[in-house]
């Protein structure tokens, strides 16, 4: 984990994932999560937990936004910050991770900032949080 050095873009992401987390449907976990992402076009897409009487059915944060960057063309993300509300923030999830890690720019530069309502408080590269990944690569690998 690296010093937070909050740059412009940083703050911005932080606003939009901070205004979503407000619009989390938890009504089952009262655990709102609000996610920000910015993909290769520079475009910036959002996304809250939306929670289902069904638990299975329930959609994280972080998938939310990566399916609202896919629909609106984009395909991949440099940049993503979690809100939550815990004292230090919370990471993705072992799924979320897995689908994040189909769309990440670069496992070594791609950063996973986590924050709370009061701002950011930690800062990953991807490949710290999913070490060794399973990807596309390996369905090549067949003999
Ligand atoms: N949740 C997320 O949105 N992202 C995560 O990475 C972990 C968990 C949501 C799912 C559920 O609505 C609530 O938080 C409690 O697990």
């Amino acid at each position: 984990m690296a010093n937070t050095t909050n740059t412009k873009l940083d703050k911005e992401l932080f606003e939009q994932a901070f205004k979503v987390q407000k619009k989390a449907y938890s009504p089952y976990s009262k655990f709102q999560v609000g996610a920000a992402l910015v993909d290769d076009q520079g475009q910036i897409h959002v996304g809250c937990n939306v929670e289902n009487s069904s638990f299975g059915g329930t959609i994280c944060a972080e998938r939310a936004a990566i399916t609202a960057m896919v629909s609106q063309g984009g395909k991949s993300f440099n940049k993503i910050v979690i809100v939550t509300s815990t004292p230090q923030g919370t990471p993705p999830c072992g799924i979320c991770r897995q689908v994040l890690a189909e769309f990440c720019k670069d496992p070594k530069k791609t950063e996973i900032l986590i924050a709370t309502p009061k701002g950011i408080t930690q800062n990953f590269k991807f490949n710290e949080l999913l070490p060794e990944a399973f990807n596309s690569s390996f369905l090549k690998k067949l003999s």
